[in-house]
């Protein structure tokens, strides 16, 4: 059987081959995950936030595709110095055309890596008790479309257990 390759660009492929801000931060203010363990494609952001509410530091672990793992590292490179509430405007269109473009079938892995980093701006907040202005409202497009993935994801995982069973 062959495959036919993803036509991803040279930037991605350098970025997916030499990532920038990839780990675990030990010493992260917030957390947050996007994605589902069950089909891997899954993602962490680690955000360092100090006392103006300036992003100090960001990095992810993923464990998604090529995409995925260029389009987090981008977001972390995009973030580091913003305030959150600049860091909140960036969107998955802006992303990937810091990425110089994806293929279509990979634009929810870019969608998933700006879910993660919104989810962790709304986490930060929600633990200081606090509710800004430009954060109320309805979940962001990428927020939504994260949730879709994971419930999508859970219900293939429960038709494969039970497939399994039968
Ligand atoms: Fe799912 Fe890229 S993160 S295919």
């Amino acid at each position: 059987m062959s495959r036919i390759p993803l036509p991803y660009n040279p930037k991605i492929l350098e970025l997916f081959k030499n990532p920038k801000n990839l780990g675990k931060m030990e010493d992260a203010t917030v957390t947050a995950v996007a994605g589902n363990p069950m089909c891997g494609d899954m993602i962490t952001f680690y955000l360092k936030i100090n006392d103006q509410d300036i992003i100090e530091k960001a990095s992810f672990e993923s464990y998604g595709c090529a995409a995925n793992i260029a389009t987090s590292s981008i977001v972390t490179e995009m973030i580091k110095g913003l305030k959150l509430e600049d860091a909140w405007k960036i969107s998955w269109k802006n992303v990937t055309d810091a990425v110089g473009g994806l293929p279509s079938v990979k634009f929810h892995c870019g969608i998933l890596a700006v879910g993660a980093l919104k989810r962790a701006i709304r986490k930060y907040y929600k633990n200081k008790g606090v509710s800004p202005d430009w954060l109320r409202g309805e979940p962001t497009f990428e927020e939504k479309q994260a949730l879709e993935e994971e419930d999508l994801a859970k219900l293939l995982a429960k038709r494969m257990k039970a497939a399994a069973e039968e």
